[in-house]
């Protein structure tokens, strides 16, 4: 509960005697004081704190991220060691075995503060010396009921209570649900730190957190097709995701390009649309990843994309006699039939093709089970493909159904009606909410021609100013936001279809992320923020220029900007959130995230000094010349 005993006169006298002094005779002679909530730098003293600890007590949110709900703490810390924590918990037998791994966890996450933490197979016991501190931190977890699966109702709020007496910190977490527990947990972890001048770790000494997420859907999408993306390079993202509350792991896992996923029942799939043989998810490696997920406080959500975004991996059909189950796979020119290299599209002349659908279903249902949703993309189905092809025009012709565009819409939203009976079907006749892209059936006038807003959860990747949003909303249809000029976390690099910068540049930098509030975007668009309809939203890394050597760094930090605007939802713009954001970053850092880095270390040493003052958004959009413009005029 004291500041860091640092020999202030020693180091003093160090400097002064012997300017050219080695690096082992450090530490160095600056300290932090927090100053109206900014930790300011300055010669060590005995009113300064090490700059972890300062973080750790000065700001009002302490240095948790996302910004709970509410939050009261102390400025003093206690020291404890990672070995000296105890467990006390009162759960259902059904969540007990999920809380047990979740406190695991946390003790890891707190080891991954030394900053020679190693890691490794083996938990990491560290250079701890026991005979430094006896504190002891004792865990006192109460969780009311059995849920142990996610779903848009679970109540993922919280309660946090931590309170230190004597050579005791108890940190007692209260909460209706696991999922509510682990994100106390992680709370709690954001509550501690290390401090250097003790070779320890210290927490808040008292602090009552009573948290709650302002959306119940935080998503970050991943695909899988275009590049392939190891199981562990996953786990790391379910990782970050867990330190920031984000809840949905949208795995956009086939495209057109490749087909990774293993099916037992369907062997051909990936044996034809595979990279490689090594390039693929088991089935094995599948469900291990949803129950990775599961106690991350994370769903696995399957996309299965369809009519179009097939192709690569449907080429046997013709060979087993089925027919052609896809048309228009890698044909060219692929701008004729497609969106991007390479084409397909379902053959929806070949009732065939439903039975191998339905099996993909049944697959994957029991692979991510037990689903509370659904992803059936739906997007970018190109009507030159389907129109140019022989077999597919004659049925058109055949049954009267007409050849222009309204027709094959109808079509489209036969077929979308017939996966979600298939789906359904394989899901034991249990109804769940499909989610679909914004698409030709979601413009002006037809989303309630072709789609029941009770059966379907819209998911928005136009622009946030897309007066369609507004039409979805009045229409009564769920929404999830993921509007590319925001949260589009792929743009902004070189063309790969052509030259100059990909087609959705400029890159989206993380404060254009944090302030995009749906809410806000509804409210202009309607006048009304429609909150019961908007469940959240979710930043999409479609992967054509990504693989795993680039994932943490294209994901993070701007994926915890995502984070805080949909758990906390805040009022204010980025710029109250700097400081923890850096700290946020650093701390994934140390829990083997690879993260970018958005500023010089000087600006998390110097907090507040390195933006320019009175940038509001708007000026986002703008490259950094033009903003610096903005702002000398
Ligand atoms: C802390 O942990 C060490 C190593 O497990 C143990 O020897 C010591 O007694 C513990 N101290 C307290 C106060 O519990
Ligand atoms: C399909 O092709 C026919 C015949 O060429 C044409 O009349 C029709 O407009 C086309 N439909 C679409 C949606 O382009």
């Amino acid at each position: 509960m004291a500041s860091v005993p640092v020999a202030v006169e020693v180091v003093a006298a160090v400097l002064v005697l012997l300017p050219s002094a080695a690096p082992q005779e450090l530490p160095a002679p600056w300290g932090w004081a927090c100053d109206e909530g900014l930790c300011v730098k300055g010669v060590t003293s005995d009113t300064t704190t090490s700059l972890n600890q300062c973080k750790l007590t000065c700001g009002p949110e302490s240095a948790v991220w996302p910004r709970p709900a509410s939050i009261e703490h102390s400025s003093e810390v206690a020291f404890f060691l990672p070995t000296n924590v105890t467990r006390r918990v009162s759960c259902q037998d059904a969540v007990c075995p999920l809380l047990d791994q979740a406190i695991d966890l946390f003790l890891d996450n707190l080891q991954k503060y030394h900053p020679d933490y190693a890691g490794g197979s083996a938990p990491w016991e560290g250079p701890w010396d026991a005979s430094i501190v006896s504190h002891t931190l004792d865990l006192d977890v109460t969780i009311w009921n059995a849920d142990d699966r996610l779903s848009l109702e679970t109540d993922e709020s919280y309660q946090l209570f931590v309170t230190t007496i004597a050579d005791k910190t108890n940190a007692q977490v209260v909460a209706a649900t696991y999922f509510g527990a682990r994100h106390a947990l992680e709370t709690l972890s954001q509550l501690v730190d290390y401090e250097e001048g003790v070779d320890a770790l210290m927490v808040v000494s008292a602090a009552t957190v009573v948290d709650v997420p302002a959306f119940p859907y935080r998503g970050i999408l991943l695909d899988t097709s275009r590049n392939f993306f190891s199981v562990q390079s996953i786990e790391r993202t379910l990782d970050a995701m867990a330190a920031n509350k984000l809840n949905t792991f949208h795995w956009h896992i086939t495209d057109s390009h490749s087909f990774p996923m293993q099916l037992e029942t369907l062997p051909n799939m990936a044996y034809y649309g595979t990279y490689s043989s090594r390039k693929i998810y088991t089935t094995t490696e599948i469900r291990n990843l949803v129950e990775y997920g599961r106690i991350r406080g994370i769903r696995v959500l399957p996309e299965f994309d369809a009519p179009a975004h097939v192709g690569n991996g449907w080429q046997w059909g013709e060979e087993q006699g089925l027919g052609k189950l896809a048309v228009c796979v890698n044909r060219e020119p692929w701008q004729s039939y497609c969106v991007e290299p390479p084409c397909g599209q379902l053959n929806l002349a070949n009732p065939k093709m439903y039975d191998v659908l339905g099996q993909i279903y049944n697959e994957m249902v029991e692979l991510f089970s037990p689903i509370d949703l659904f992803h059936y993309g739906g997007d970018e189905v190109n009507l030159n493909c389907w129109n140019t092809t022989d077999e597919i025009t004659s049925w058109m012709d055949e049954n009267n159904f007409g050849r222009d565009a309204d027709a094959y819409y109808n079509q489209w939203s036969v077929f979308q009606e017939k996966s979600r009976q298939l789906l359904t079907s394989a899901n034991a006749d249990r109804e769940v909410p499909g989610i679909l892209w914004t698409s030709h059936l979601t413009e002006e006038g037809r989303a309630d021609q072709y789609l029941d807003p009770t059966k379907y959860i819209i998911q928005i990747w136009t622009t946030g100013t897309d007066y369609l949003i507004g039409e979805l909303l009045e229409k009564n249809f769920r929404v999830i936001f993921s509007n590319y000029d925001r949260w589009y976390l792929d743009c902004g690099f070189g063309a790969w279809v052509g030259e100059g910068n990909n087609w959705c540049s400029p890159y989206k930098g993380w404060q254009a992320v944090y302030d995009n509030s749906p809410l806000d975007i509804a409210t202009d668009l309607t006048g009304s923020a429609h909150e019961e309809l908007i469940l959240g939203g979710e930043a999409a890394l479609w992967s054509e220029q990504a693989d795993e050597m680039v994932l943490d760094a294209r994901l993070w930090p701007r994926g915890a900007a995502l984070a805080e605007r949909l758990w906390t939802n805040p009022s204010h713009n980025w710029e109250p959130a700097e400081t923890r954001l850096i700290r946020q970053r650093q701390r994934m850092v140390a829990r083997g995230i690879m993260a970018d880095r958005i500023q010089p270390q000087w600006c998390h040493q110097n907090e507040g000094l390195c933006y320019l003052k009175g940038i509001h958004q708007g000026c986002q959009a703008m490259g950094d010349a033009e903003v610096a413009g903005v702002t000398k005029a």
